[in-house]
């Protein structure tokens, strides 16, 4: 049966679709068959992340309208196997309900093993959407306490919508930056202030930055890329070390 997860984050820009994508590529290289869904509306990029930007024709709102078939909104990932995006509508105004993404999901599930649907930030109407059809839902922080603020607030809210499995992943770690923010002591002081339970954590790295950003995999930075790969091990239920930098 597949497993659907969401990832959010309360405030903006703390690396959701960052760790959507590579959490995705993950997965894939578990030999997994992936199915990312962007649910940005108005505001997409996975598809300059996976490298299928310049291809894209339809979104998901075209389905719903029944400008076109489910099959066509499922795009290959350029360069990892396995991996297929499902684009955000280009407009806001096109933004779904909880119910026809679900239903969306519904029709797909049983040809992925895995489902990452990558959320907008904050706790609005898109958030409420995404998080609806997720059994597993990753909450991503850094270092800032307002980013761990944001946490605070969505974790309340996961839990007014009945969800149980909420994970901390905590991405942007480097010694420079903690030092530079002077706020917290330590990673516990996060997890403390969060209560959630952690499942990762990212390592700063220009490397997956400049990657991501040219829609190419990254190769080049092992730790991130362990980072991305035990938590897709931990969400399989393996015990694996979290990978702290
Ligand atoms: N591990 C990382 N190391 C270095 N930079 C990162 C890392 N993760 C994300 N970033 C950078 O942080 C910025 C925000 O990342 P991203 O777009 O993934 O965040 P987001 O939470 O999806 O943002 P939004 O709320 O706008 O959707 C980008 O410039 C990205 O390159
Ligand atoms: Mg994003």
């Amino acid at each position: 049966m597949s497993k659907v997860i969401v990832v959010t984050s309360g405030k903006g820009g703390t690396g959701k679709s960052t760790v959507a994508a590579s959490l995705g590529v993950a997965f894939a290289n578990r030999n997994r068959r992936v199915l990312l869904i962007d649910c940005d509306s108005g505001m997409r990029g996975l598809d300059i992340m996976l490298g299928v930007s310049k291809s894209l024709v339809f979104d998901i709102a075209d389905v719903v309208s029944g400008g076109c078939k489910t099959e066509h909104i499922i795009y290959p990932c350029s360069h990892t196997q396995g991996l297929y995006l499902v684009p955000a509508p280009q407009r806001a105004e096109d933004e779904l309900s909880p119910q026809v993404l679900e239903q969306f999901i519904e029709s797909v599930k049983n040809q992925y093993d895995i489902i990452i649907i990558d959320s907008p930030a904050g706790v609005g109407k898109g958030f409420e959407t995404a998080v609806y059809p997720a059994q597993i839902c990753l909450v991503v922080a850094n270092a800032e306490p307002t980013s761990v603020r944001g946490c605070v607030n969505v974790r309340k809210r996961l839990l007014e919508l009945d969800k149980d499995e909420i994970r901390l992943v905590i991405n942007r770690l480097s010694k420079r930056n903690f030092f530079k923010l002077n706020f917290y002591a330590d990673l516990d002081e996060i997890i403390n202030e969060t209560q959630l339970r952690l499942i990762g954590v990212v390592p700063e790295s220009a490397q997956v930055v400049a990657a991501i950003q040219k829609g190419v995999a990254c190769t080049d930075d092992s730790k991130a890329l362990t980072a991305f790969s035990r938590i897709a091990g931990r969400i399989e239920g393996e015990r694996l070390p979290l990978a702290v930098c």
